[in-house]
């Protein structure tokens, strides 16, 4: 049986215990579809999961860690981060680790939010850092994107004495565009010493600009710059839920405080030790996203739609207003023929639909499905 939507559970009696103010405004997080009405075995394209799987020896690892599931984990995951500080050149004691970096962002809102202090993000931000923030009291402030993307000025133009975090995904979900290098020094720069910076870098190996950072050098001698990973997205182990932000050391001291103790599971590390080393399994995720990436921007531009220039592996479409042709009848049109994609009105955007760049075959799904809604 499903679920019922939390609407439907009931609701608070006067007399019952109530939640504190402000968490019954909380619209939950929603996921992508991953099933449609009288389709056996629909493509999910709506969560911009790794298409290709995850790596063989990933795999293994998790298999044998089977053995294991009567013990509890390493709580400070040492195994694991000593290979993320030694792959990514940085000091192991400064790693947070979490269950997926949602738990990253909901440990950054608890260790720095009070009533009544905000966090920034932008317009289009993605969803996570806005239910954390609420959850603490705290105000959610969206900067404009103009152009579907981060400016640096707009963000500034939010930050007052009360912002205590200003998230960014870089690139971004689900815009999928990304901010140079340049325009992540300014905004580093120009922030007070005393407001935390989150970059989310969940998409960063798949953006090959080379204007592109995911901040890890500025972060390094920073005071207040976090640095976001995932496994989700570049290794494939969404299911696994391992995130890691690299933090100022008294900063990773203090998120270290209050994460659960045992937050990343046996097979979790395991895995990801494994998936770290496989380079081939990476390199081929990254090559499939530029490969597909560009010739999904071209041939949907070629049915007139307008694509968002993305730095992901997804990419955000606007579709017509005209009755018929729009975003949600495109959704469900698509989910009919078994292609899964992601209506995001939910984030200010009701004319688009985001698409996870596909195999060949569902690629090329794509487009001739797009052509026969669009009549083109
Ligand atoms: C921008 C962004 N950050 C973070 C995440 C969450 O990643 P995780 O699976 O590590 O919780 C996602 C997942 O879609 C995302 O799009």
């Amino acid at each position: 049986m499903t679920q019922p939507p939390h609407e439907d559970l009931g609701r608070f009696a006067a007399t019952s215990p109530q939640p504190k103010p402000g968490i019954l405004d909380i619209v939950a997080y929603k996921p992508g579809k991953a099933s449609a009405e009288g389709v056996a075995d629909p493509v999910k394209l709506s969560a911009n999961e790794n298409i290709l799987g995850c790596s063989e020896k990933a795999r293994a690892a998790f298999g044998e860690a089977a053995f294991q599931l009567n013990l509890y984990p390493d709580g400070r995951a040492n195994a694991l981060r000593a290979a993320i500080a030694d792959r990514y050149r940085i000091e192991p004691e400064r790693i947070v680790m979490g269950t997926g970096t949602d738990e990253i962002f909901q440990i950054v809102n608890q260790t720095f939010l009070e009533n009544g202090d905000n966090i920034v993000q932008g317009e289009y931000g993605f969803g996570a850092y806005a239910i954390g923030a609420r959850a603490c009291g705290g105000e959610v402030r969206y900067a404009p994107e103009p152009g579907y993307r981060i400016d640096v000025g707009e963000l500034m133009a939010q930050v007052d004495e009360r912002t205590r975090v200003v998230f960014i995904a870089n690139p971004a979900n689900p815009t999928g565009t990304f901010i140079t290098e340049g325009e992540v020094r300014r905004l580093a720069a120009e922030l007070p010493p005393s407001v935390v910076l989150v970059l989310d870098g969940a998409y960063a190996e798949f953006c090959t600009d080379p204007r592109y950072t995911d901040g890890l050098d500025l972060a390094r001698d920073a005071g207040n710059v976090i640095v976001t990973h995932t496994f989700s997205k570049l290794h494939g182990l969404a299911a696994l839920r391992v995130g890691w932000a690299y933090c100022p050391a008294p900063i990773a001291a203090a998120m270290d405080r209050i994460r659960l103790p045992f937050n990343v599971s046996i097979p979790a590390q395991h895995a990801a030790i494994a998936a770290l080393a496989d380079e081939d399994f990476q390199r081929r995720s990254i090559a499939h996203v530029e490969r597909w990436r560009p010739w999904l921007t071209q041939q949907l531009g070629g049915l007139g739609l307008e694509v968002v220039p993305s730095g992901a592996n997804f990419v955000l479409v606007k579709l017509p207003t005209a009755p018929g042709k729009t975003a949600p009848e495109a959704e469900a049109f698509l989910a009919s023929r078994g292609l899964l994609v992601r209506g995001v009105g939910n984030y200010g955007l009701p004319d688009h639909v985001r698409l996870t760049i596909g195999l060949e075959e569902h690629n090329r799904a794509m487009i001739e499905a797009l052509g026969e809604f669009l009549g083109r």
